[in-house]
C-alpha cells in the first residue's frame, strides 16, 4: 500500500511522499500563473504536456552526461523524482534578449547575444524573484563560490544539449530557467522541470518576427491566444525527435 502525503504545493506543481523517503511524487497541475502569480488562469492538458516535455527533456540531458532529478513518469501528469534539498535560486539562460533583459537593458527583442547569459535570481515570491549580484548571493548565503561555479558550469553544458535537441524540433531556444538541488551526498543534480512554462520556445518554420513565433507560456502571459496548441505543438515535436535519436 502506498502512502501518499503532501508536502508542498507550488503554483505548478503538488508533491508528495512516497513509501521511499528518498523518492518524491510530482503531480503536474494545469494551473498557470504570471507575474507572480498576479495573473492567474488554467490551461487545458498542461501538466501532462509539461510533465511528458519535461520527463523527455530530463531524459534527454541524462543521455548529455548531466545529472538529473528524473527517475520516471508513472502516469502523463506525474514525474518521480529524487528527493532533494532544492536551492532558493532561479539561474536564467540566455541566447536571445527578450522577456526583462529586453525590460531592463534596453536591448531590442530577437537580439542574438555574443554569448548566452548565466543569471542568478533569488527564488522568493514576496520580493518577486530580484535578480542577484554575486556579492549578494553570497551575502544571504544561497550558495557557496564552489557550488555558483558548478551551476554555472551545468547550465552552459545544459543550454548546449538543449540548444541541439529543439534545433531538431524546429525550435530555436531563446532563453529558460533551471532550479538545482542538493543530494544527500551534497551533489548538485538539476531539479524541477523545463517545459513551456520555463523556457521561451520560438518556432524556426514561422518567420523572422519574434511575435509570430512564440510556442511558450508568453502566449498565455500576454494573452496571445491558443496557448493549448502551441504547447501541444511543442509536446508534438519533442516526441517526433526523441522517436528519432
Ligand atoms: P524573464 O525574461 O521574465 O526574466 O524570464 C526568463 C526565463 O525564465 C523565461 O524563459 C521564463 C523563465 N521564467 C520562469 O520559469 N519562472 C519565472 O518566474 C520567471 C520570471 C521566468
Ligand atoms: N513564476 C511566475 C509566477 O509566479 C510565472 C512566470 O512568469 O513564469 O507566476
Amino acid at each position: 500500500m502506498s502512502t501518499q502525503t503532501k508536502i508542498y504545493e507550488g503554483k505548478a506543481k503538488i508533491l508528495y511522499t512516497t513509501n521511499d523517503s528518498k523518492i518524491l511524487l510530482a503531480d503536474y497541475k494545469d494551473d498557470a500563473t504570471a507575474f507572480n502569480a498576479q495573473k492567474r488562469g488554467s490551461i487545458q492538458g498542461k501538466g501532462s504536456m509539461n510533465c511528458t516535455i519535461s520527463s523527455k527533456l530530463f531524459q534527454q540531458l541524462e543521455a548529455c552526461g548531466i545529472k538529473t532529478h528524473y527517475i520516471d513518469s508513472p502516469a502523463p501528469h506525474q514525474m518521480r523524482v529524487k528527493a532533494l534539498k532544492i536551492l532558493p535560486l532561479e539561474i536564467v539562460v540566455r541566447n536571445i534578449a527578450a522577456g526583462s533583459l529586453c525590460q531592463q537593458t534596453g536591448l531590442e527583442l530577437g537580439t542574438v547575444l555574443k554569448q548566452p547569459l548565466v543569471e542568478f535570481y533569488y527564488k522568493n515570491d514576496q520580493l518577486q524573484d530580484p535578480l542577484l549580484t554575486r556579492d549578494r548571493l553570497f551575502l544571504l548565503e544561497l550558495a557557496t563560490p564552489e557550488q555558483v561555479d558548478t551551476m554555472t558550469h551545468l547550465a552552459l553544458q545544459i543550454n548546449k544539449c538543449l540548444c541541439d535537441f529543439f534545433g531538431r524540433c524546429d525550435i530555436t531556444l531563446v532563453d529558460f530557467k533551471l532550479e538545482f538541488g542538493l543530494d544527500s551526498q551534497q551533489q548538485l543534480l538539476l531539479a524541477d522541470e523545463i517545459s513551456p512554462d520555463t523556457c521561451r520556445l520560438w518556432d524556426n518554420s514561422k518567420g523572422s518576427d519574434p511575435n509570430l513565433r512564440i510556442l511558450d507560456k508568453d502566449r498565455f502571459r500576454r494573452d496571445l491566444g491558443n496557448v493549448e496548441n502551441a504547447y501541444q505543438e511543442v509536446l508534438q515535436r519533442v516526441l517526433k525527435a526523441v522517436k528519432s535519436n
